[in-house]
């Protein structure tokens, strides 16, 4: 009879940033295995390991510890160039990336993928996304209309007709746009070397997964962005090409949900948001206190160094998100930023043309027009950075994490007091 493993998805809660790298990081030091399910270097994960911080955007966090072997499943988009030179910067450090495998079904994002998601981007003009602009809409498309170059391709002697065939047409995409187009003998000639870097990584990470599992492996799988940045569950048109949400783990990686067995959220005591689209709860009326939270928590982008958006706590939203993983507890970040601040408000329902409303609409201009009702309540000034428990938490701070669970229904399972590792309380054990 085999073991068991036991499998732990960690994923945003709404629109990404919410300090997931310090909870993959917590996490995936107790790991076998960490599994990138979708997304590509789009992502920006910040984590400090010995006195050290490190940006990750595409490499898995488990990295830093040979012993653990990260994989990018099926479902991400893989820059190979932008993974080299991720790795490069590792190995500067001392951490050889011995234990990095790619899937063998996941797509390749070429240059001509960042082209042309820039190009993109300037013809939407004032409806534009605010991506990236690292190509990742473009890869999925083409991954969508079969179009796209997979890692078992790349890497296999078939490449360079493939790519001969797919850069015609895409060439004749860039010509349209009056963008320079890409000679294919330099090209190839570079993408060959990189194929070659490349190879030894490439596997049936499926089949790695699902032994794993079965052999009692615990398996951490990261989580990128968010959920409302989901391309089917978040403020479409405002979201990215992929499933960052936990339904995306099984198509992703090729673990079947049967298989999985705990799904944390990470939420933020607050909400920001990075690029174009509406936020029902931005403080637009108190951009001094907005601005104070940015300063505090540092809000600006780990990819592109985008100050973030701050809003009040956004239970309509994160409700929503609780429906649509399953969460089965959350991660609460960065409360100690909230510290003295005299009042709190958490929206507990939106108003939408005299109607009141629990859940997003789809619509985005209904979206836009949502008005946030709150709860206010009292906040609470003492320092919480030194905290090991919930009960040592100011009152008020216990009820506004209470309030929270209340209207959310999935507990608080652990909440961040600061940066560090110590600063992060543990109320359930996860694996
Ligand atoms: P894309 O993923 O580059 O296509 O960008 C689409 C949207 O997702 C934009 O609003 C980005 O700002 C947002 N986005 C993509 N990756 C992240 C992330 O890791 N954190 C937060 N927002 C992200």
């Amino acid at each position: 009879m085999k073991k068991k493993g036991k499998s732990v998805v960690v994923t945003g809660g709404v629109w990404g940033d919410e300090g997931k790298g310090k909870i993959t990081n917590y996490l995936g030091e107790q790991s076998d295995m960490v599994v990138r399910f979708s997304g590509g270097d789009n992502a920006g994960h910040t984590i400090v390991f010995n006195g050290n911080t490190y940006k990750l955007h595409i490499v898995p966090s488990g990295i830093f510890k040979p012993s653990i072997k990260n994989v990018l499943g099926n479902g991400c988009v893989v820059n190979p160039k932008a993974l080299l030179e991720e790795m490069a910067v590792l190995k500067e450090s001392g951490f050889e990336c011995n234990n990095l495998y790619i899937s063998d079904r996941a797509n390749v994002l070429f240059d001509y993928h960042r082209t042309l998601d820039g190009i993109q981007e300037d013809r939407l003009g004032a409806r534009k996304i605010g991506t990236t602009k690292k190509g990742i809409g473009p890869c999925y498309t083409d991954k969508v209309a079969r179009m796209g170059i997979r890692m078992c391709d790349f890497i296999s002697k078939d490449f360079k007709e493939i790519y001969r065939d797919v850069l015609k047409i895409k060439n004749e995409e860039l010509a349209r746009y009056n963008s320079p187009t890409i000679d294919f003998e330099t090209s190839y000639q570079e993408y060959q070397k990189v194929a070659d870097a490349i190879r030894p990584m490439v596997c049936d990470t499926i089949s790695m997964i699902n032994d794993a599992y079965d052999n009692g492996a615990k398996i951490l799988f990261e989580g990128a962005q968010g959920t409302l940045l989901d391309i089917d569950f978040g403020t479409y048109p405002f979201v990215t090409s992929s499933n960052p949400s936990s339904g995306g783990v099984s198509t992703g990686s090729g673990l079947g949900p049967t298989k999985i067995d705990e799904i944390i959220g990470v939420t933020k005591a607050y909400t920001t948001r990075v690029g174009e689209g509406p936020f029902p709860t931005e403080m637009n009326d108190n951009v001094e206190l907005a601005q104070e939270i940015r300063d505090r928590a540092n809000e600006y982008g780990a990819t592109t160094k985008r100050p973030r958006r701050i809003g009040w706590y956004d239970a309509v939203i994160m409700k929503y998100s609780c429906n649509v993983n399953g969460f089965t507890g959350l991660s609460m970040m960065l409360l100690d930023v909230l510290s003295g601040i005299k009042k709190l408000k958490i929206c507990d329902y939106y108003e939408l043309d005299g109607k009141i409303i629990y859940a997003p609409s789809a619509k985005i201009d209904d979206f836009a027009r949502c008005k946030p009702h709150y709860i206010e309540m009292d906040g609470w000034d003492e320092d919480i950075t030194g905290v090991h428990s919930f009960d040592e938490l100011p009152i008020n701070c216990q009820r506004y994490i209470n309030k929270i669970e209340e209207i959310l229904g999935v507990p608080v399972v652990i909440f961040s007091v600061g940066p560090d590792k110590y600063q992060t309380i543990v109320r359930r054990e996860i694996y």
